[in-house]
């Protein structure tokens, strides 16, 4: 019995087909549903040279802005659940190294299933699976339902 649904999103089309799929199977078992982003915290390459708080500053603004992208991204996604009639839709927004932190929430709201999709954001052509997806796939404790 499926008792609680996590769907993972990165604003990817693919998660966007993970979240259109939630919607068919929380509608045919009743369960709640949580939306979840995580906001990476594997800083980008350094690209750009300054002293060590100048760095820091700049990582903090990034990392505050794309809390608020993924705070509009889960809200977003959470809306449509809604139309397609899901009652129960919950959202998370979370920093920390990606698919660790979607299998532990996870087993925090109870999720016995979590879908996501094959791919993301990512575009390294000719892969299957993506790196989240796939390391998802091997430590989650729940079903993991990679939607193609
Ligand atoms: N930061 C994230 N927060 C929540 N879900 C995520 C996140 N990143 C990926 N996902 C989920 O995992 C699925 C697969 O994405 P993944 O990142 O594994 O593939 P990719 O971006 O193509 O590859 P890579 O990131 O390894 O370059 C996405 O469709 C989404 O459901
Ligand atoms: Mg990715």
């Amino acid at each position: 019995m499926t008792r609680h649904i996590l769907v993972a999103v990165d604003g990817s089309e693919h998660a966007d087909r993970a979240v259109e799929f939630t919607a068919d199977l929380a509608g045919c078992v009743g369960a709640p549903v949580t939306v979840l982003h995580v906001v990476p915290t594997t800083s980008p390459a350094p690209t750009i040279v300054g002293t060590y708080a100048e760095l820091e500053q700049i990582w903090l603004n990034a990392r505050d802005a794309l809390e608020e992208a993924g705070r509009e991204l889960v809200a977003r996604v959470a809306e449509r659940l809604r139309r397609a009639g899901v009652e129960d839709v919950r959202t998370r927004v979370e920093l920390g190294p990606p698919a660790r932190t979607i299998v532990d929430v996870a087993r925090e709201v109870g999720a016995d299933v979590i879908v996501m999709g094959r791919r993301g954001l990512g575009d390294l052509k000719g892969l299957l699976l993506g790196s989240v997806s796939h390391k998802v796939a091997q430590i989650a404790e729940a079903t993991v339902v990679t939607v193609r």
